[in-house]
Order: C-alpha cells, then sequence, then structure tokens
C-alpha cells in the first residue's frame, strides 16, 4: 500500500507575513494549510480580476491569490474580528488585497469574477446558506465563478474523521452539512453549471471542490432545497468522484 503524500507547507513568503502572530495562531496557520487543498482551490482561480473570499478566516488563501497574480484585486470578508483583524496586519502596504470585518449577511452588492468559500458554508444556518447562494448569483459576474470547497461524503472513512475532527475543532457544536447532491442540485437550479472535483488528496478529510460556472442569460430557478430535515435526510447522491 502507497502512503498518501501530505499536502506541502505553507509557501515561505505567506508564512512571513503572519510572523507577527502568537505562537499558536502561527501553529494554527501552518495546520490549516496542511488541511485544507488550498493550492487546488487556487488552481481554479482567474489570473485577474476581482476575487471575494467569503468567510476568509485569518486571509491565508486571499492572501496567496494576491501573491500569486498581481492581477488580481482581492477582498476578504470574515465576521470574526480576532482573526479579521490578523488579516489585516498582513496587509503591509499591498494595494491588491484588503480584508473587511463583515457578516456574510451583510455583502455589498458589488460584482465579482471569482467568489470563493472555503469550509464557510456549513457554518451558516441552512435558510442562510441559500440566501447567501442567491445572493452570489447576482455578485458572480457573467461567465464568473463561483468556488465552494466544502466537505463531501467520499471515501466514508474520511467522512467519519471530519465528524470527529469538526466536533472537537468547533467544541461539540453541529454544523450545517448537505450531502455533495444537495448542493449540486441546488446550484443547478440557480443557473450554474457546474464540475465537482475531489479535493482529498493528502489530507484525512472528505473534501470536495465545486466549480461553478455563471451562465450568461440562463434564467435563474431557485428553489429551496428544502431546510435541513430534508436535506440531510438525503442519501449519498455522489457516485462518481467527478461529475461535470
Ligand atoms: C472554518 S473557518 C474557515 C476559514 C477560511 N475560509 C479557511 O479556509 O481557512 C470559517 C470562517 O467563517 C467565518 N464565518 C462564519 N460565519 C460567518 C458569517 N456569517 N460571515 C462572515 N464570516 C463568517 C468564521 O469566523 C471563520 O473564520
Amino acid at each position: 500500500m502507497r502512503i498518501p503524500r501530505p499536502l506541502p507547507p505553507i509557501p515561505k513568503d505567506l508564512y512571513r507575513l503572519y510572523s507577527d502572530l502568537a505562537f499558536w495562531q502561527r501553529w494554527h496557520v501552518r495546520l490549516r494549510w496542511r488541511l485544507c487543498p488550498f493550492l487546488v482551490i487556487a488552481g481554479q482561480v482567474p489570473r485577474s480580476g476581482r476575487i471575494v473570499d467569503i468567510g476568509c478566516g485569518r486571509g491565508m488563501l486571499a492572501n496567496y491569490l494576491a501573491l500569486t497574480g498581481p492581477g488580481r484585486r482581492v477582498v476578504g470578508i470574515d465576521k470574526q474580528e480576532t482573526r479579521i483583524r490578523a488579516a489585516q496586519a498582513t496587509v503591509r502596504g499591498r494595494t491588491n488585497i484588503e480584508f473587511r470585518y463583515r457578516d456574510s449577511r451583510d455583502l455589498e452588492v458589488s460584482e465579482f469574477d471569482c467568489v470563493i468559500m472555503t469550509d464557510f458554508l456549513h457554518h451558516l444556518s441552512y435558510g442562510e446558506q441559500e440566501e447567501l447562494l442567491r445572493h452570489c448569483r447576482e455578485i458572480v459576474a457573467p461567465g464568473g465563478l463561483l468556488l465552494i470547497e466544502d466537505v463531501g461524503d467520499r471515501p466514508r472513512w474520511k467522512w467519519y474523521a471530519h465528524l470527529v475532527i469538526d466536533r472537537v475543532l468547533n467544541f461539540g457544536r453541529r454544523q450545517n452539512f448537505r450531502r455533495p447532491g444537495a448542493w449540486k442540485s441546488f446550484l443547478r437550479s440557480l443557473g450554474f453549471s457546474l464540475t465537482v472535483i475531489p479535493a482529498d488528496r493528502g489530507i484525512p478529510l472528505p473534501d470536495i471542490l465545486f466549480v461553478c460556472v455563471k451562465s450568461p442569460g440562463r434564467e435563474a430557478r431557485a428553489r429551496s432545497i428544502g431546510g435541513r430535515a430534508g436535506s440531510e435526510r438525503n442519501g449519498p447522491e455522489v457516485s462518481r468522484r467527478k461529475i461535470n
């Protein structure tokens, strides 16, 4: 059996931005980089244009995108003050990135070429998730992208590992997960065309990435997924690992 290779460590120029943080926060920055497929996500982001990372935490992905794409204008938003202040401290005079202390419910209406959410949506209530995604349909520019990294349900052992890790990290609080199939139908009903990329390589979690393209001109027929109980009842709907 081949032992899977772990994700690479955080790039030095990115980690350097966090040098003023307390030891445990820097430890969390490094750990987070190892536990989230940020490079897979970054690989889908346009080289230039306006990008927003909603629920950006301390802003590692937003910073990475700004560092590696001078033509990008990146905004990170988060409602947790300590995290967003830590992110703001990393800006250090750069002009293609900013961080705003904001709740996703108060997102202004401006247009973005790419909207990103990593390990974020399940922190919202089911109703708030739907409302935000409908809003995203409005703020993604025609032909633009909505990238959602969240938890899939394959392989099974990673799904169970994620349940345990998540409960521990969230002090036992339950998060509002949905089955991949439920996300897919809702995103399609909003008029996005969709590719689902497995993003669990090198990590013990069943991460997947929804790459949603806003198809200009298509009529959006948003419908409700049916709330928490309904979506939780949906059985695993992803039988293939990559769905176009
Ligand atoms: C698991 S962390 C993920 C952080 C970052 N996206 C990452 O991948 O490292 C979830 C983040 O979402 C933020 N968050 C939760 N609800 C939010 C809301 N309604 N508006 C903005 N941020 C929110 C939390 O403060 C937290 O920083």
